[in-house]
């Protein structure tokens, strides 16, 4: 099924290790109630956004709000230790980080399971049947309901499937029309034209053919086309930012929906993550859905083509 999720990066307040203010719960309620009237009811986590904080904020509007746990799915991920004075960023994808680090984030949250449970980015010394064995005990204790991975190649997600009894669920990979290197492997076969960056090869077919759930994070490419051109930008992100607001025009839609709109069209049935915070671009992404199904092939195309800056191949 093809959905929105709510990515909750950016709830909490800083990345300071801080307590949570009064002020930070406040803008994280306003964000999950603009979120849920959007009609996203998957929240995603990480233990590592705000160092901990987004969690924090997040189980601090869960008990505001009761009965509001069971109308939503909960998605957290674990695997990344960011770097600190004496300790270099590195990933940790052990079983004994994997247990530890989900239990710390199910205290954060205040709730006694989560649904979905992501390996935030493969980890080089992960032992898949170490990973998989972890996995498979959180699921048993009933800690987690189900298992994913993040930023995963096909390679990497079959390594670890062969040792798993359950299936991998999600797999969250950066998608967007700026991103959108998931599109140029597949259309620069052989001609090594790319305008993006390199995608693992053959990844959005494997989840296709497995029934894994593709999220797109960053899918709102930060903004790049819908009101926020960044300081690096060049003309062909203007150019796209033009069409992007034309094609918002005739299809009466905001620009995010035709931003993300894009993204879902795709076949692989994309389920974007919306990281913003702010609830009134957070409401204009609740059209998303239909503005894929208008989306024409001519317009899909245009964008594309826009954002490549050269015709495809
Ligand atoms: N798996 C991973 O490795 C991974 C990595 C990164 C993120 N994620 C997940 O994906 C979610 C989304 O990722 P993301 O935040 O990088 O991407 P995003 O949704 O593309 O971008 C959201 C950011 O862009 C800003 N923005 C968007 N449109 C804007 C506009 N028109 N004007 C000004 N600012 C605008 C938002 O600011 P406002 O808040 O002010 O709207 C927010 O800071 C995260 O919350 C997280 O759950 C996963």
């Amino acid at each position: 099924m093809n959905e929105l999720v709510y990515g909750c990066m950016g709830l909490g307040g800083d990345w300071d290790g801080e307590e949570v203010t009064p002020e930070a719960v406040d803008a994280a309620e306003r964000a999950v109630l603009a979120a849920l009237d959007a009609g996203m009811t998957t929240f995603d986590h990480a233990d590592i956004y705000r160092r901990g904080k987004a969690e924090r904020a997040f189980g601090l509007v869960l008990r505001r709000h009761p009965g509001l746990r069971d109308r939503i799915r909960l998605q957290t991920k674990v695997g990344i230790t960011l770097p600190s004075d004496d300790v270099v960023g590195h990933y940790d994808l052990s079983a004994q980080a994997i247990r530890t680090r989900t239990l710390a984030c199910l205290e954060r949250l205040g709730v006694d399971h989560v649904d979905t449970l992501l390996l935030h980015r493969p980890d080089p010394l992960m032992v898949p049947q170490e990973a998989a064995d972890a996995l498979h005990g959180l699921v048993a204790d009933g800690l987690v309901g189900a298992v994913g991975v993040s930023n995963f190649s096909a390679a990497q997600m079959r390594s670890l499937q062969r040792h798993l009894d359950l299936p991998i669920a999600v797999n969250q990979l950066e998608l967007s029309l700026h991103h959108r290197g998931f599109v140029e492997e597949g259309i620069c076969v052989n001609t090594g034209s790319s305008t993006s960056a390199p995608f693992p090869e053959g990844t959005l077919e494997h989840c296709q053919e497995h029934g894994v759930q593709v999220q797109a994070w960053g899918s709102l490419a930060q903004g790049r086309y819908s009101g926020r051109l960044p300081e690096d930008s060049d003309g062909g992100d203007r150019r796209t930012a033009r069409l992007v607001q034309r094609l918002a025009d005739e299809l009466q839609a905001t620009r995010e929906e035709i931003v993300l709109g894009w993204l879902m069209k795709h076949p692989a049935r994309i389920a974007p993550v919306v990281g913003s915070t702010n609830p009134g671009r957070i409401a204009a992404c609740a059209g998303a859905r239909r503005v894929a199904e208008e989306l024409s092939r001519q317009q899909w195309y245009a964008l594309l083509t826009s954002a490549r800056g050269v015709a495809v191949p």
